[in-house]
């Protein structure tokens, strides 16, 4: 699923012009290294072209996204731990939607709505507590 939402902020963002890495780390701590091709963005419909959750989509790399990259829930977070200087800033919508991650810290950005501008590498852990109350119940 993807698409847009119109009831928030248009995000600004730049696309990468050169190729550079995403590691993700997965909650059991498996890194994955995805080498970022800025001419195969977008890698599908889902998410901001380019965010952290259309590389990881487009790679096999099992990010949650129960909105469907739409920036109306918090199930795609993740905690930059590398490269976050080059990843665009986040709208007012993406801060409230970030603060219902259930660990939100200075590092947190959405995926869907986390655009790398490819001038770093980055670095990414899917914290293993990201709920996916459609999957899990209350
Ligand atoms: S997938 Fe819902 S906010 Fe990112």
């Amino acid at each position: 699923m993807g698409g847009t939402n119109p009831y928030i902020e248009k995000t600004e963002y730049e696309l990468p012009r050169v190729a550079y890495t995403v590691t993700f780390i997965a909650p059991d701590g498996l890194a994955t290294k995805i080498k970022v091709d800025p001419a195969k963005i977008p890698y599908g419909p889902t998410g901001l072209p380019g965010s952290i959750l259309d590389v990881a989509m487009g790679n096999g790399v099992a990010l949650e996204h129960v909105c469907g990259g739409v920036c109306a829930c918090s199930t795609c977070h993740v905690i930059v731990k590398q490269g976050i200087e080059s990843c665009n800033e986040g709208t007012d919508d993406e801060w409230d939607q970030r603060e219902e991650a259930r660990i939100a810290t200075l590092q947190s950005l959405l995926g869907c709505q986390c655009v790398p501008n490819g001038t770093k590498d980055i670095v990414v852990e899917i914290p293993a507590v990201n709920k996916n109350l459609v999957k899990e119940g209350h």
